[in-house]
């Protein structure tokens, strides 16, 4: 029955597209709001490079990596050598100096799993978080952007994704369900999969951008621009590829046995990674490989609890894809 599922028995295929477009584009951050993105990283900019001139400040997340819906918060990364073995000091001394300047809501989380500086600029609204020497994040930031920019459809597929996880509550770490950064890994990862694929592995081809984090080495391909037409033979639309992704995370993922890799653009199996059982507080149930940091599995916060409240949201997902005349609706009806 599963196997018969065709996303062509809907008749009003070209307008519901039409909708997923619009709803797209109602997400797209408008240039204002860039642009006081912009101011507010020149302010830090300033501040930072007079207390530590040799520190560079990066972008990373969402604000960086065009995947970010208006009004995002920003994430700033300080990069500066040897801090990290006075995180803590860096972030309180960094405190200091924000509060000082008239930002709101200054906040040093030193205890955080990843410690941060908060605050709101009430100049542009803007509320920032500041880690220290987050370096892989912002690698990991640049590896996403890269691939958005090789075909529209990952951007499109993205924000609906995102809207629908925010919409339906499945977006909160610390719920157990799944940070951002992991869904747009799983879009990568769909993409990747489709026959013909609409994206290619980029860490698995030839390596024109490579740097060391952690004695990590992050390779990728980065000359995406010869890539563009890449996934020009497949012509699925958008509203066909939501329909996909959620039938295959609600029917077709196999959760026992696998793990998705977007470094090696297949699924790969659990047993290969030793994940088969939960060791500490890592269970995974639902087994998302990070590209670069491979020991870490994004699904590692889902329990017994909240993979199902996944799972049933996958597959009231994809029934409301199937069968729902109206799924735009349905789909982000707030949980
Ligand atoms: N990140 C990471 N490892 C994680 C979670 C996040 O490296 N386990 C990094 C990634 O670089 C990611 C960034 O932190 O892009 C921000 O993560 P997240 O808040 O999940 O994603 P955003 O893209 O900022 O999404 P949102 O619009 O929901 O803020
Ligand atoms: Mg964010």
């Amino acid at each position: 029955r599963i196997l018969r599922r065709q996303m062509v028995c809907r008749r009003d295929i070209d307008g519901l597209n039409a909708h997923f477009l619009l709803i797209y584009k109602s997400l797209i951050p408008p240039e204002e709001e860039k642009a006081k993105q912009k101011q507010l990283l020149t302010l830090l900019e300033k501040l930072v490079y007079k207390e530590w001139p040799q520190a560079q400040l990066y972008l990373y997340g969402s604000c960086a990596n065009s995947f970010g819906v208006l009004k995002s918060d920003i994430d700033v990364c300080l990069a500066m050598e040897d801090a990290d073995t006075i995180k803590s000091e860096v972030l309180l001394k960094l405190a200091d100096i924000l509060q000082s300047d008239n930002l709101q809501n200054v906040q040093a989380l030193t205890r955080a799993r990843v410690p941060i500086v908060k605050l709101m600029d009430p100049e542009t609204g803007i509320s920032c978080d500041i880690c220290v020497n987050n370096v892989l994040a912002v690698v990991n930031t640049k590896l996403l952007r890269d691939y958005a920019s090789i075909d529209d459809r990952l951007r499109q597929l993205a924000y609906i994704v995102k809207h629908w996880a925010k919409s339906r509550g499945v977006n909160e770490t610390y719920q157990g369900t799944l940070s951002s950064y992991a869904y747009v890994l799983m879009c990568i990862h769909f993409l990747q999969l489709r026959r013909p694929a609409v994206l290619p592995c980029l860490q698995e081809m030839e390596a024109t951008y490579s740097v060391t984090v952690d004695d990590i080495e992050c390779t990728f391909f980065d000359q995406v621009e010869k890539l563009s037409g890449f996934g020009s033979r497949n012509k699925e639309t958008i509203a066909q590829l939501v329909w996909a992704f959620f039938n295959y995370w609600a029917y077709h993922h196999d959760y026992a046995n696998t793990v998705i890799s977007v470094r090696q653009g297949s699924v790969i199996s659990k047993h290969e990674k030793d994940w088969t059982r939960r060791i500490g507080n890592d269970r995974h149930l639902i087994c998302i490989e990070d590209p670069f940091e491979i020991s870490h599995d994004l699904g590692r916060v889902v329990d017994k609890y909240s993979i199902r409240i996944l799972r049933e949201e996958f597959e009231r997902a994809a029934e409301i894809m199937q069968y729902d005349p109206n799924p735009c609706e349905k789909l982000f009806e707030p949980y």
